[in-house]
């Protein structure tokens, strides 16, 4: 009876459910949240199909890859990155609507790339779930009714107007920055302006392409929701049912946030529990380095070779005059390279991170890299270049772990000096280690609350008690502009009637005096 009873137990427990995650983003950062995702619910037993354009070598036995590698070639930004292009400013990669389209063509072409639609075509493939990546673009929620499952969004930013009215409303731009704003609150009265003013250019920009997105919605997923006999919902109303949202963010890097109920933050998911080892070379190094590392890296999208010849000369001078150890992640070979430099093509960024010598992180600033940071407590100098790095960087300068060098020219000699600053000064590394305690302080770990709620999903049929309010009323109702415009209506019948009678009074006395 009591084998029986354990048996019935863990089988309760075990569920396994069939999960889709797509992450189509030809992107390093992108697929290392993915792969996080895809890990925890491995781990947690379950069967998991996922949709990237990075396959893995050898999968494990209950994950199927739906390889949509070919969206490498549908992402023509390989000269975006570029640092001399960055400094003349000959590309904005600040402009949302400009993104938008980028994203719009990527989505289009997962949606109509032969494994999707293959995928879509067999009878024999159901989910429990769709846990897919927004980016800019909301047509991947055509995969919940077509499987007929809930949705999950996945967001990889912190919190920001145009995710976070998928599932309730915009936040308050009057002390919210938006998430390519380099500038945080409190804001100043432009400021405040120039926030409201990006929010309608979102706005807008995602109501004029409303058209376009929907049509390649329903080219792309009619097909398959009719032959399964499910009904395809319009856009409009797809892109608003999804039951959570997973959110690569967290408080202790972001900002206290008023978040719907179906909003998770579980920034710092993809980092795994137990390091990888450093290869040894490296490992000898940092081990080595009495005075500490600087660990100095861009990030995966920027190619180092394209720094201008004269300012990696100059930062190479200006790191080979300090006592400390500098790892550079670098994709070229450089020449005469300084004793204390130690260059490297590929870098384990949480384990260099992880290294009690570890004193400082240069970075771009991505959110990857400064959970990262946040996670092992390194303070860190930000370069930031596009998206969300400047608002990530600028808020590693208010809350005090960090100081910010814009890309320009002076890069080497800026550097210098925040160096100096950073290496001298405690209190950065405090307030590090500070933030840090808070970012680990929480009831349980990201990944186990990521595995939590998605099986919280799937068993309460959608977790529609966790469902906004917000997203059953037409804008005008949630503003009270009805009421506004009954209030206006009364004032002007009432300044009409009064003038009606004045004017009447007045021909009365006239006509009485004649
Ligand atoms: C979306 O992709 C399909 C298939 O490649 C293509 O026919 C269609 O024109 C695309 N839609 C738009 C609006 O570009």
């Amino acid at each position: 009876m009591i084998k029986l009873a354990v048996f019935l137990c863990i089988l309760c427990q075990c569920y396994a459910f069939k999960i889709l995650v797509l992450f189509p983003l030809p992107g390093t950062s992108h697929g290392i949240l993915g792969e996080g995702i895809v890990r925890h619910l491995l781990n947690a037993g379950h069967e998991v199909t996922y949709v990237t354009p990075l396959p893995y070598k050898d999968p494990p036995k209950n994950l199927t890859i739906v390889d949509v590698s070919s969206n490498h070639e549908l992402m023509a930004v390989d000269d975006f990155w570029d640092f001399k292009k960055l400094m003349a400013r000959t590309v904005n990669l600040q402009d949302v609507a400009n993104i938008v389209d980028i994203m719009f063509v990527v989505s289009n072409g997962t949606l109509n790339h032969g494994n999707i639609q293959k995928l879509m075509a067999d009878p024999k493939v159901h989910f429990d779930v769709v846990i897919a990546e927004w980016m800019y673009s909301e047509l991947y929620s055509g995969f919940a009714p077509v499987f007929n499952c809930p949705l999950i969004w996945s967001s990889s930013m912190e919190p920001h107007a145009a995710v976070l009215s998928l599932i309730d409303e915009d936040p308050n731009p009057a002390y919210t920055a938006d998430h390519m704003s380099s500038q945080d609150p409190p804001f100043s009265f432009s400021e405040r302006v120039s926030e409201l003013l990006t929010l309608l250019k979102i706005k807008y920009t995602k109501w004029s392409r409303y058209s376009r997105d929907s049509e390649a919605y329903n080219k792309a997923f009619t097909a398959a929701a009719v032959r399964r006999g499910n009904r395809l919902p319009p856009l409009n109303e797809a892109m608003y049912s999804a039951s959570l949202m997973l959110g690569n963010s967290y408080v202790a890097t972001g900002q206290p946030t008023r978040l719907p109920q179906n909003y998770k933050a579980i920034a710092g998911y993809h980092i795994k529990e137990e390091l990888k080892p450093l290869p040894e070379n490296l490992q000898k190094i940092m081990d080595e380095a009495k005075h500490g590392v600087i660990y100095f890296s861009m990030g995966s999208l920027l190619k180092s070779k394209t720094w201008p010849e004269e300012i990696k000369r100059e930062i190479l001078n200006m790191f080979s005059a300090l006592k400390q150890t500098v790892i550079w992640k670098f994709e070229e070979v450089l020449p005469n390279l300084p004793k204390n430099v130690h260059i490297v093509q590929w870098a384990p960024q949480p384990s260099i991170l992880a290294h009690p010598n570890c004193i400082l992180f240069i970075t771009h600033g991505g959110l990857l890299s400064t959970t990262e940071t946040m996670h092992y407590g390194v303070p860190i100098i930000g370069i930031p270049i596009f998206a969300d790095q400047f608002i990530n960087v600028i808020r590693a300068v208010n809350k005090g772990y960090g100081l910010k060098v814009d890309l320009n020219n002076d890069v080497p000699a800026n550097l210098k000096t925040s160096i100096q600053e950073i290496l001298g000064n405690p209190s950065y590394r405090q307030r590090v280690k500070e933030l840090s305690f808070i970012y680990h302080h929480r009831p349980v770990s990201p990944g186990k609350e990521l595995v939590h709620w998605v099986e919280h999903v799937i068993q309460t049929n959608g977790a529609k008690h966790l469902r906004s309010k917000a997203l059953d009323l037409p804008f005008y109702q949630r503003f009270y502009l009805d009421l506004l415009a009954l209030i206006i209506l009364v004032i002007v019948s009432v300044l009409f009637l009064v003038r009606k009678l004045v004017c009447a009074n007045k021909y009365d006395s006239i006509k009485k005096n004649s």
